[in-house]
Formats: structure tokens, sequence, C-alpha cells
């Protein structure tokens, strides 16, 4: 509880939300009136408004669609988003490496209003004072709720009718969740510091006082003080050079959800890769980014092709160091990326294609709220597939889906038998739930391969039209799954005549029976292969086909180490890694199945390098699997091999990756 002495907050009775408090001697908002009652009060109040003017959830929403706001209730957030909201939010702020804090005021320009208070999401901030008016004319009382472990608190501030600006001067605290500061040592350079924010799903109310849910839509700009020898970037306007003052100003003049704000700041030098495109990175790295993400301004041309014009200037990208929990994450003119992707080989770079894919889907059309992430993400794996095909053709993106399906079928396979198979519905419920376990194969794959099964039904050039017209329409919109549904009943299956069984997909479990096949020659030869291993024969990598590491991409050697048993022989394991360096190799997504199948087959010499790779990457994804076979081995000493090394990396971790670890570990 954060509560300045200077403006001490009063009683603000004015909602149901409010109880006495019977450890503090004022009013407080309780989180769990809030999100159960509140909740379900402001859903009566949402289909009594809705149905008394003339749109309901089912309707198009064009009608209830009001300056990129949606009226719908989200479980996720605090912010009375429905009565007064933010449109446009002015940053004014010092990043402080020394203190490891940010330190500012977020000026929030407020939308017409009638009401007395204003409620924003906060967590672990630390709220200093809350003013009124442009120039802060005016100072006023706020009060700061109970905390939800998952929501953080709801900051009630106490305004007019007329109130236009609401000032709320903060500072960060060690418990942000958003943040993550890395001393050099842990950058490429190892001379500057670095500093990342991560703000999906809702982490960003720990670096910002906001309506933290993706229902409204704002415009940005900040104006931030860094470090003189660092520079920052933003998911907005950038500059391409440090400033000689520290002092940089940014603009997003395009309406954005709250989990699209971001910052960067570090050593960073910019490498141009096109007219309207290039990477931030450490300089030590601009070489090799160069490189790697040569084919980016053919992906954004790709991208427009197929769905309409790229809407946000620029497509850049900041690799960010190690510990950046994701491949990468798609703020908007600036994605966000993962230095793993630097394989040298661009074998990575349908990360690329999937964050560029997110500047429509996504970031132009948002999911209205956490249980219709699969719009966000389903939506965004079948569109970065697609700009592979048109870059690298059918054969590389059938490869692609092909790895997915597989890592779909055991994601099902896995939540049938867990605490909440119905996560395998594509709408989600994710009340009293963090968003956040909500990011599972399931929104992802079994969302794209929805839109590939309807896609073969229709036909592509009928499909293509339908999902530009989409992207058209709903340009700067949030959406729920039951706007789409509605929307594809009326411009796709209706016109055409076509019977699909979208409420199985979308409302049912598992994988429907007319999901489309994908083969792959080359992942067929992979597994074959393998086969040929697990029988005990090692000519293909001995005098016979002697094969080589560089004969195959990624995506072929991980098909390749998914086909081989759990049976064969340690001995056999370190043969095949003599030959074909996995342990050692400078892929990060090889050496993920590599390890897991070192564990399951006791291959233990593959402890070091496993040892190394848990320590420097964050990357939750190149991780998590790791740990979970760990903990799953029935050998105890991969129980505390995993735990030792954990204690190890966890300094090194963003809050992300390391809660997701902590619970692996604490399950078992
Ligand atoms: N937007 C996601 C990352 C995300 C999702 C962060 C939910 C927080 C909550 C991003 O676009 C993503 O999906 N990244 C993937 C890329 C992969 C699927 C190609 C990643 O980081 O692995
Ligand atoms: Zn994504």
């Amino acid at each position: 509880m954060f509560i300045s002495i200077e403006y001490q907050p009063r009683l603000v009775e004015n909602s149901l939300a409010f109880k006495k408090s019977s450890t503090r001697n004022n009013y407080i908002c309780d989180p769990r009136i809030e999100r159960g009652g509140m909740g379900k009060l402001h859903f009566f109040l949402f289909s009594i408004i809705s149905f008394a003017i003339g749109s309901c959830a089912n309707s198009d929403s064009e009608d209830d669609q009001k300056d990129g706001f949606k009226a719908v209730a989200d479980v996720h957030s605090y912010a009375n988003i429905e009565d007064i909201r933010t449109e446009h939010l002015h940053l004014d702020l010092e990043v402080d490496f020394e203190r490891k804090k940010i330190e500012g005021v977020a000026r929030h320009e407020m939308s017409d209003h009638k009401t007395t208070t204003a409620i924003f999401d906060v967590k672990a901030l630390n709220i200093q004072k809350v003013t009124l008016g442009k120039d802060d004319e005016i100072g006023t009382d706020f009060e700061i709720g109970d905390e939800d472990e998952i929501l953080g608190r709801p900051l009630t501030v106490k305004i007019k009718p007329d109130t236009k600006y609401i000032n709320i001067y903060y500072s960060t605290t060690d418990e942000t969740e958003a943040l993550d500061w890395l001393d050099p040592i842990l950058t490429t350079g190892k001379k500057h510091p670095f500093m990342y924010t991560q703000g999906q799903a809702i982490l960003t109310r720990s670096w910002i006082p906001i309506q933290d849910s993706p229902t409204n839509r704002i415009t940005y700009s900040a104006d931030v003080k860094v470090p003189q020898d660092l520079m920052a970037v933003m998911s907005a306007s950038n500059p391409t050079k440090k400033s000689a003052t520290g002092e940089y100003h940014f603009e997003m003049k395009q309406p954005i959800p709250a989990y699209l704000i971001a910052i960067a700041v570090g050593d960073l030098t910019y490498t141009k890769l096109g007219d309207r495109s290039g990477v931030y990175s450490e300089p030590e790295l601009a070489e090799a980014c160069g490189y790697e993400f040569a084919d980016l301004p053919k992906m954004v041309d790709a991208a427009e092709k197929l769905y309409g014009d790229y809407q946000w200037d620029q497509f850049d990208m900041v690799i960010l160091p190690y510990s950046f929990p994701f491949g990468g994450m798609e703020n908007p003119r600036l994605t966000f990326a993962n230095p793993t992707l630097l394989a040298g080989d661009q074998s990575l770079v349908s990360v690329v294609a999937h964050e560029l894919a997110h500047s429509w889907s996504g970031n132009l059309v948002t999911n209205a709220t956490w249980n219709d992430f699969w719009l966000n993400e389903g939506f965004t794996v079948y569109f970065e597939n697609r700009i592979m095909e048109a870059l690298y053709g059918e054969e590389i993106a059938n490869i692609h889906k092909f790895i997915e399906f597989q890592d779909l079928t055991a994601t099902v396979e896995d939540m049938e038998n867990g605490d909440h198979p119905e996560d395998t519905h594509l709408k989600l419920h994710l009340d009293d739930r963090d968003p956040d376990e909500g990011m599972s194969d399931i929104a992802y794959v079994k969302g794209a391969f929805f839109l590939r099964t309807l896609e073969s039904k229709v036909g592509r050039k009928k499909f293509d039209a339908f999902l530009k017209a989409y992207f058209t329409k709903h340009a700067f919109e949030t959406i729920t799954t039951e706007d789409f549904v509605e929307y594809l009943r009326t411009e796709l299956l209706e016109p055409n005549n076509i019977k699909f069984n979208v409420e199985e997909w979308i409302y049912q479990p598992g994988i429907p029976d007319n999901c489309i096949e994908v083969h792959s020659k080359r992942l067929e030869y992979m597994a074959e292969l393998a086969k040929e291993v697990n029988e005990g024969e090692m000519i293909f990598i001995g005098s016979g086909a002697n094969l080589e590491r560089n004969d195959f991409i990624t995506q072929e050697w991980v098909a390749f180490i998914r086909g081989l048993s759990d049976s064969i022989s340690p001995q056999t394991m370190a043969e095949l890694d003599e030959k074909l360096a996995f342990s050692q190799s400078a892929n990060r997504v090889i050496k993920l199945e590599w390890f897991q199948l070192a564990i399951r087959t006791g291959y233990k010499s593959a402890r070091p390098y496993m040892r190394e790779h848990l320590v420097k990457i964050g990357r939750r994804w190149l991780v998590e699997g790791i740990y979970e076979t760990l903990m799953e081995s029935d050998d105890p000493s991969d129980q505390e091999f995993a735990r030792s090394v954990f204690d190890e990396a966890k300094e090194h971790y963003h809050y992300v990756t390391r809660s997701t670890v902590q619970e692996i570990l604490d399950a078992h």
C-alpha cells in the first residue's frame, strides 16, 4: 500500500466495489468484490445498455465500437473503462539505472464522461500524488485497494464530471513485473547496463498506472531521460542516433492497447535494412543482425500484398539481451526480439514473420479480452506461415506447419489430462486466473489450423479476400470471439453457402476431425533416418551417408531428434553428439529438443552444456520444457540438477520466465 502523505485518501463510496476495510481506517476496493460481484454488475449493466441501443455482444462491431473502445467486461482489469477512459497518455519519465527505477508522471487525457471516479490498474507501483488539469492545477484524493496477486490493485482517483486531465506521479519498485534491469555483464558488450519492459498480457500496470485492458485503445507520447551514453527506443517514433543529452521524445499516433506500450534502453545502434525497416542492437551484434534479418523488407512487402497496407509507417526490431522471455514481442513499429534468433543461417526468421504479422492480427485488430487471445495468436500463426510461404516456398511453410501440429497434439493430450481440460477450447474462460495461462499451442496452433481448415474448405482466393476485408473493416478496433463468429457467418459462410463446424472448433475441446492434414517429404525423410538409429543402425552418420550438421535446416534436425526413441542408449546419444555436435550447437532451438531427449535417455554428458543453456538463456519457451523434463525424470539427480541450475539462473531471468520455472519446480 503506497499512499502519499500529501494527499490522504478520503472516503469515496459510490459503488458496490467499496467496502469497509477491517484492517485500515479507510475504504478500499476489494478485488474479490470487484472481480466477482462488480464484474457481474458491469456485465449486467452492459447487457441492459446493449439491449437498449439494439446492439449486443453478437452484433457487428461497427455499432458498439467507439474510437477503438469496445464495451465488453474485462475480468483482468479494475478500470471503470465504460464510464471514463484514457484517450491519450503522455509519459514524462526518467530511467534511473543507479536506483533501478523509472520515475515520473503519467498524464492521462480522458474521454468525455459524467463520473466522479476514475479507476486505473496499478501493481507494485509507488503512487506519490495525483493532480487534475493540464498544468496540475488541482490536487485530488486517491486510494489504492487491496492487492490481488494476479491483477494488482485498483487506483481510484476522485475527479469532477468535467475533468479532462488526470496526472499520476509515481515510481516503479523492485517488485515490478514488467521491467528487467541488466547489469553490463549480462549484455553482449559487457560495458553498459540495459533495461526493457514486457507489457503483454497485464504487466504494463507494473510500470505505468493505466487502464490496463485491451478493450481500450489510446495514442501516446513520451519524454524520457536516460543516461547520456545510452539510447532509448519505444513502440513509437524512434531516434536512429543517440542524443547528446540523453533526452528522447516519442510519439505513437495510432491508437493502441496498453499492453503494447514498451521501452528499451541500452547501448544501441541502428542498422538500416530498407526504406522502412531496420534493426536496433548493441554495436557488437549489428553485423550479425544485418545478415540474419536481411529479408525483413521483403517480408513487409509480402505481408502487404496478402492483407493490405502496413499501417504503422515503420517496421523495426530491437535485439534485447538473452533474458528477454520471448522470441519476439510485437510492440508496434518496434518488435522486441531475443538474440537467440541470431542463429547465423536465417533459420529462425519465422519469428520475425510472426511479429510482423501481428501488425495486422493483434495490433490493428485486437483481442477484446484475454479470453479472446486466439484471435491475436491463431490469426498471426496463420499469417506468419503465409509470409514464409511467399518468401521461401510451400515446402518450408509445410515444414513449419508439421512441427506446429506435432506440438499441438502433444499439448492437447497434456491438457486433457491436466487441471483445466477446458483450456483446449479456443474461446477461454480465464476468470480468476492469470491470462498468461492462455498462452498455449491452443490459441496459436489450434487457432491457425482452424483458419487453415476453413481456407481449404472455401478456397484460398475467397479466404484471402475475406481476411483482407476483416483487417480493413476492423482496423484499430478490438474484437471478441463472438464478433468474429458473426462476421465469418455473414461475410464468408452464408454468401458461399458453406456449412462449417465453427462452434465445435471454437467452443469445444480438442482437435475436430475435419482438421486438415499436413505432410512434409523432407521431415518424413528425417523421421526415417531417426528410425534407422532407433533400430540400431548408425550407418548414416558413419561411412554410409556421412551426414553433416549443415546438410539440414533447424526444423529438419528438430524432426530428426523428435523421431529418436527414448530407449536409445546413452552410448548412441554420445555417438550422435560426437558427429553432429548438438550439445554444442549455436542453435538454441536444436538444443531445446536435444537436451530433452538427453534427459529422457539418461545421457548425462550433456549436463554442462544444458547448464550453460539454462543459465544464459531467459527465453521461456527455450527453457521451460527442459526444466519440466528434468522434474518428470525418474532419476532424482535430475531434479537436484534442475534446482541447482535454477538457483544460479534465476537472477538472470525476467519475472515471466522466473515465475513459470518456479511453478514447475514447486509442482514437484
Ligand atoms: N505476443 C506474443 C508473446 C506474448 C504472448 C507475450 C502472450 C505475453 C503474453 C508473441 O507474438 C509471440 O507469440 N512470440 C512467440 C513467437 C513464436 C510463436 C513464433 C515466442 O516468443 O516464442
Ligand atoms: Zn504472437
